[in-house]
């Protein structure tokens, strides 16, 4: 470079037709997410920027060519946005997706709607994004985020310790596999918890994925040879820790709907199974009532 600093509308370019020959479907976006980054700038206002001097193109470059090797953006970036939070995420963590807000949009829906204090579960909790979105966005209530993998915990207590929650809420974390009823009893105690959220593994183990999703411990992305191993043990926790009357949402693969309904209600625990959909059709979650009997 000859000391003129590089035009960003030149750089975006070029660097957009990298991403769209690596097989990014966002190529544009990400290549502005990334010089946002990389300039330490809000990307909408990326116009505002004249040039980029020469560290700084290195870096873009930089950032640009790991992307075009099919590294997560949120790897590259080191967060992931979620609802209204901003999660730390990293190798060794799940990258919340955005279509785990409709389950979000789903549990603060039905909490703000009563009154607190509440307590919340958030079982397979991976970054936290679902209990620290709950807490930032309901007041009052506790959420217990409770996860298994020692990587996965790691990132999760740095995002709870560094949330922003609603007045009176909090999160708290917990190391327990969601599938030992003895464990999960001792943990939740004599709390009355009114709501549980779970994103648990759940895509079959044959299923085909994107090179993204390599990044993504396996532990916290397959489900067994069906995608139900660790939801089917799961369900009897969930029916014995909630109140009755209190309310579950379990994401699931979007081709088991079905099994997920059908285990719901083969438990005898739970009324009103509805199996629920994103905007786009697609079979995204199914929610279910505790019985009061
Ligand atoms: C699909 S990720 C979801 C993470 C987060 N809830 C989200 O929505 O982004 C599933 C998480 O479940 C954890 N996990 C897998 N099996 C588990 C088990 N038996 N008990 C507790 N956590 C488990 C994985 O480590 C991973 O973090």
């Amino acid at each position: 470079m000859s000391g003129v600093p590089a035009r960003p509308v030149d750089e975006l370019r070029s660097a957009a037709t990298r991403l769209a020959e690596s097989g990014i479907d966002t190529p544009r976006r990400d290549a502005e997410w990334l010089l946002a980054h990389v300039l330490g700038v809000d990307v909408g206002r990326l116009v505002m920027v004249d040039g980029i001097d020469e560290p700084g193109l290195g870096a873009f470059r930089d950032a640009v060519e790991q992307r075009a090797q099919r590294i997560p953006l949120q790897h590259i970036v080191g967060t992931a946005a979620f609802g209204p939070v901003d999660l730390a995420v990293g190798p060794g963590v799940f990258i919340p997706r955005p279509e785990t807000e409709y389950l979000l949009e789903w549990a603060v829906g039905h909490l703000g709607s009563s009154p607190g204090p509440h307590v919340v579960t958030d079982l397979c909790s991976g970054s936290g994004a679902l209990a620290i979105a709950i807490a930032t966005m309901v007041p009052e209530t506790r959420v217990l985020a409770v996860e298994a993998d020692g990587a996965a915990l790691q990132w999760l207590r740095r995002n709870a310790a560094d949330a922003r929650c609603a007045p009176g809420s909090r999160v708290e974390v917990a190391d327990a596999d969601v599938t030992d009823a003895t464990l999960m009893a001792g943990l939740v105690g004599s709390a009355s918890v009114s709501l549980v959220v779970a994103n648990p593994p759940y895509v079959p183990l044959d299923a085909e994925v994107g090179p993204e999703v390599a990044h993504d411990p396996a532990r916290a992305v397959f489900g067994g040879a069906d995608g139900m191993s660790v939801i089917v043990p799961m369900v009897p926790v969930i029916a014995e820790m909630l109140e009755p009357g209190g309310l579950v949402g379990i994401e699931h693969d979007d081709t088991t709907a079905a099994p997920v309904t059908e285990c719901l209600r083969a438990s005898g625990s739970f009324e009103d199974v509805t199996p629920r959909r994103d905007l786009a059709g697609r079979p995204r979650f199914v929610t279910a009532r505790r019985t009061r009997g």
